[in-house]
């Protein structure tokens, strides 16, 4: 059972600059909140409370200032500073105390998941006991990804970190699950040609010992990726749509802590206290009344 989970969320976002100049990327804004709350809100979807958010060096205020310890959400949250970007798997070295003797959870901060069903593969891909495992979604565009190739019983036969020549057109998402051999395993990975460490390589160090299992996320799943200015609008056009189309807000970290009893009506009220008079807070409103 995985009962940490870890978001990724530092990097410089060159590619969004000179937005991400002043700003860090998961916390600008995806329709009507922060990036940050939906990978935030995946973990909370998987009732994971143990929470470690690793930033860039120097932007540790700007998150506390929206998410500080987690009570407010019935979680707990701590953070990691991160000097520099040394690749995903750095998240298990600076997040080995954190881990302890658990298994975790990672997620990139800026991963978009939305679908039917989500919560219920979410709550299945948890009980992860032993190895690892990876999600995977079929894309248009697999050279901008880590893509899997599997065979016809579901097992991973090969993985490449964006490869230029065609080998599957299922991408590796930014969402793992791994035991708790990850924090020894990542430590004996060497940085790869780019200078950091490769998921991918962490990731076939399982597929070598036996122990990687992978899982589909269907076609009725949405998997969108907010890596350039591009994707942040049409990822913001797809919340608003379902928003607006159906009154329910997509990865709101309050009602998700509301309806898994973590939180009551008074942590509401003061949340939307904190917030102000915005339409959030009357959203949050109506959900207590
Ligand atoms: C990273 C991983 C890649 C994965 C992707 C998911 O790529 O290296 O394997 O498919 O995240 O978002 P990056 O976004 O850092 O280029």
């Amino acid at each position: 059972m995985i009962k940490k989970g870890i978001i990724l969320a530092g990097g410089k976002g060159t590619r969004m600059s000179p937005i991400t100049k002043a700003i860090n990327k998961q916390l600008l804004p995806i329709f009507d909140k922060p990036l940050i709350f939906y990978p935030l809100s995946i973990l909370m979807l998987a009732k994971i409370k143990d929470i470690l958010i690793i930033v860039n060096k120097g932007e540790l205020n700007q998150y506390k200032k929206i998410l500080p310890d987690g009570k407010n959400l019935g979680i707990k949250i701590k953070y990691e500073e991160q000097s520099k970007p040394r690749g995903l798997p750095d998240a298990f070295i600076l997040g080995e105390e954190f881990i302890g003797k658990d298994n975790v959870a990672l997620i990139l901060g800026d991963n978009f998941f939305y679908g039917q069903n989500l919560t219920n593969q979410l709550l299945n891909y948890k009980k992860l006991k032993k190895g690892a495992k990876i999600i995977l979604h079929k894309v248009k565009k697999p050279d901008q990804y880590g893509v899997a190739k599997i065979n016809k019983n579901s097992k991973v036969t090969m993985i490449k970190e964006k490869p230029k020549k065609f080998v599957s057109d299922l991408a590796i998402t930014g969402l793992y699950f791994f035991d708790n051999l990850v924090c020894k395993y990542s430590k004996t990975l060497k940085p790869s040609k780019r200078g950091e460490l490769e998921i991918v390589d962490l990731i076939n160090k399982y597929k070598k010992k036996g122990s990687l299992k992978a899982n589909l996320l269907g076609r009725g799943g949405a998997w969108l990726d907010t890596g350039s200015i591009d994707d942040f609008y049409k990822t913001s056009a797809f919340v608003s749509a379902i928003e607006k189309r159906q009154g329910f807000k997509i990865a709101c970290i309050e009602e998700i802590a509301l309806s898994n009893s973590w939180i009551k009506k008074k942590e509401i009220n003061n949340q939307i206290k904190f917030y102000g008079k915005c339409e959030y807070s009357s959203y949050l409103r109506d959900l207590i009344k």
